[in-house]
């Protein structure tokens, strides 16, 4: 089955403060958006990369992969985003062809994300699951607790999961393209990543091992994380 990756990159990065939209700022001169298209592309597996540029960023996004050398042996689509990732990766989604049966979806935020990583996730997902995320296990201990009214008022603690349990999960993240389609056909409440749309279907959704250079550009301290990351593989 042939497999095609969409990269939601059509966010403003409003959490990363002011300036050009997150996926187009620079990580050592290069945009972030060509770091993570390079990271897909660099997988044999992977023969459509579908960038799901801002709302009205489309052109540049398409000059900017014209302008970098990536991988002949991989076609680009260029798509225009929405107003929430939901609705970017469901835009994403529509541009795909029909021969395309596993589709992985991947953050442009996170742009350093190893190829064993996304050739892992494709694995599992040819050896039958219908959805497979990258994750690995926490290193703080998380609480829940009831959400303050005023910011900053302390908050009372209702519980504490056990860590052991816990996975904090990562992107690339791999689908049966048909269970992916039919989750964002159906699923309507807020959702922070694609896995759980598949999971409230009931489908069946594995973890595989993430990795820790696959972490979100999301705070200023993230892009200083990135380059030194970048810097130690001579990019
Ligand atoms: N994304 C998208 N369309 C949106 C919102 C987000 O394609 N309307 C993408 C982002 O470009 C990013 C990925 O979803 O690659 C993960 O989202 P996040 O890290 O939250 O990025 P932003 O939404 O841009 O950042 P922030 O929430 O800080 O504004
Ligand atoms: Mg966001």
């Amino acid at each position: 089955a042939r497999t095609a990756a969409v990269i939601p990159a059509a966010g403003r990065g409003v959490r990363l403060g002011p300036g050009a939209p997150k996926a187009l700022r620079t990580l050592n001169g290069t945009p972030m958006l060509i770091h993570a298209v390079r990271a897909l592309a660099a997988s044999r597996a992977v023969s459509l990369v579908v960038v799901v540029a801002p709302p009205d960023g489309a052109a540049e996004v398409k000059s900017l992969l014209d302008a970098h050398a990536l991988p002949e042996r991989t076609d680009f689509v260029v798509v225009p985003g929405g107003g929430t990732r939901q609705e970017s990766v469901r835009l994403g989604l529509e541009a795909l062809p029909p021969e395309y049966r596993i589709v992985l979806v991947h953050d442009a935020a996170r742009p350093l994300v190893p190829v064993d990583t996304v050739d892992a996730v494709i694995e599992a997902v040819r050896e039958g699951a219908p959805a497979v995320v990258p994750a690995l296990p926490l290193a703080d201990t998380v609480k829940e607790v009831e959400p303050a009214g005023t910011p900053g008022d302390p908050e009372p603690v209702l519980s504490t999961p056990s860590r052991a349990r816990l996975r904090a999960v990562q992107t690339p993240q791999g689908f049966d393209r048909e269970a992916l389609v039919r989750a964002h056909a159906s699923v309507t409440g807020e959702v922070t990543d694609d896995a759980s749309m598949v999971e409230q279907l009931g489908e069946r959704v594995v973890v595989v091992p993430g990795h820790e250079e696959a972490f979100k550009v999301t705070r200023p301290l993230d892009l200083v994380l990135a380059e030194a990351v970048l810097a130690r593989r001579r990019l």
